[in-house]
């Protein structure tokens, strides 16, 4: 058959998409052009808010209709389990939940069926040929209130040093420079300083990142260990959630506002050009203004890079869907808005004074937004675009943007203009 696969969500679903479709490839199956081309399509989903189950459901709905063999799996195949999806999509060829992926139909008998977590062993096949996602953990054990993943993804389960130690190695040897460690709460697996140094010290790794972190997780230990390992890349993505701590203690999120700062002081003092990303829900059930101005209060104090701001959306089961959700949806959207336009204004604040400076750039490809443009990341996981029209040998044809830099190459790009989340620049 030949097979797409649509992926919400976040980067443990892009992994898992990435397992399912090696485990596809290796029992004969063919990756389509696209959704039209497909026999099968598979629905990768997401529910930590309403809105991401909804948008999943929605296409699988539509997709049943075509006439295509259509399967869900995914992170809405836990939260409603078999039953209840089957019951709302009658015509759906199967679904399954993740942790289960070699349960799919048509994927390869032999996925090593002696490991629950066998995933992790699949033949080296990802779908960028420089950069690479690792699974560090799998499943959570936190209990933030608000929060579903742990009962779509079950319990904190760390993988064995050796076995991530020996992928990345692979990863390597197949021309990966970059890697991203994955977890829910990457900084509680025992000695991560421990694991990034062992992954330093593999040849043809050019840069580790890791996500998402908690700020107990920044102890010293994890500074020392950004201190000797050059390939570990300056940025961090801090999810606060709130800057009350009333708030965050009803979240269960166990760290207070004057304990986050300390955690954001002590990596800006580590490096001023740290770059500190974060996620903050507004309309928490009982948020008022004044809650609110705190959250606000402690992004300007904290000066992130960027940030991702997310309304509040109960999600059944969960210990805060037990209260009233009782910020109205103009309020939440008034809220959302406000602190958008602070983070514009600051993030084009810490990107003014990048101006002038030479930013160490691994090549992605032409640029989403420029159209002239091609871009890449500093460490700082901040884009930074140069103009192919300003290349020697280089510039934009019918065939699209080239620049005569590969992708995957690392180049030292100036920095020209500062925009609130891009950096224009040229090569040098
Ligand atoms: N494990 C990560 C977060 C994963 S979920 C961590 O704890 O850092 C990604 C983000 O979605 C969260 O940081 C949070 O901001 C948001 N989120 C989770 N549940 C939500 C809900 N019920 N409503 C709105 N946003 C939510
Ligand atoms: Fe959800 Fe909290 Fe676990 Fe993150 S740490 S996945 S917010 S329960
Ligand atoms: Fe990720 Fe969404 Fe599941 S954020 S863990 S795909 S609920």
């Amino acid at each position: 058959m030949k097979f797409h696969i649509h992926t919400y969500g976040c980067q443990m679903n892009v992994r898992d998409s990435e397992a399912v479709e090696a485990m596809l490839i290796s029992a004969g199956h063919k990756k389509a052009l696209g959704e039209a081309d497909a026999d099968l399509v598979i629905v990768n989903s997401c529910t930590v808010r309403q809105k991401a189950e909804n948008k999943a459901i929605g296409k699988t709905g539509y997709l049943c209709s075509t006439g295509k063999k259509v399967g869900l799996i995914g992170c809405v195949v836990s939260r409603l389990g078999e039953d209840e999806v089957k019951r709302l999509l009658p015509k759906l060829d199967f679904c399954v939940r993740p942790g289960h992926l070699k349960e799919i139909p048509y994927v390869s008998p032999d996925a090593d069926p002696l490991s629950s977590h066998f995933h992790e062993f699949l033949p080296i096949r990802r779908f960028e040929n420089y950069s690479s996602f690792v699974t560090v953990m799998t499943g959570c054990d936190n209990c933030c209130s608000y929060c579903i993943v742990p009962k779509t993804r079950g319990h904190e389960y760390s993988r064995p040093m050796e076995d991530i130690v020996t992928e990345v190695q692979c990863l390597a040897f197949c021309g990966i420079k970059e890697v991203t460690l994955l977890g829910q709460s990457v900084l509680r697996y025992k000695d991560f300083p421990g694991l990034l140094r062992k992954i330093n010290a593999i040849d043809g790794i050019e840069r580790i990142r890791f996500t998402s972190a908690h700020p107990k997780g920044c102890t010293d230990e994890l500074l020392a260990a950004y201190r000797d390992c050059k390939k570990v890349c300056r940025h961090l993505h801090l999810p606060v959630q709130s800057g009350s701590d009333r708030i965050l203690k009803e979240m269960g999120r166990r760290y207070t506002r004057e304990e986050y700062l300390a955690a954001v002081r002590k990596l800006r003092e580590f490096d001023p050009e740290f770059s500190i990303t974060t996620d903050v829900i507004v309309g928490y059930p009982g948020e008022t203004e004044e809650d609110f101005e705190l959250t606000r209060s402690l992004m300007n104090e904290a000066g992130f890079d960027n940030a991702f701001v997310f309304k509040y959306s109960p999600r059944p089961g969960t210990r805060s869907a037990a209260l009233p959700d009782d910020v109205t949806t103009e309020e939440k959207e008034r809220r959302d808005q406000v602190l958008l336009a602070d983070q514009e204004e600051r993030g084009l604040k810490r990107n003014l004074a990048l101006v002038g400076t030479i930013r160490e750039v691994l090549v992605e490809g032409p640029s989403k937004r420029n159209p002239a443009g091609f871009s890449g990341r500093d460490s700082g996981n901040r884009i930074v675009v140069w103009d192919v029209n300003k290349e020697q040998g280089a510039g934009s044809g019918e065939e699209g943007v080239r620049s005569k830099e590969q992708v995957g190459s690392m180049v030292q790009v100036k920095i020209l203009e500062a925009h609130p989340q891009i950096l224009i620049g040229e090569i040098i």
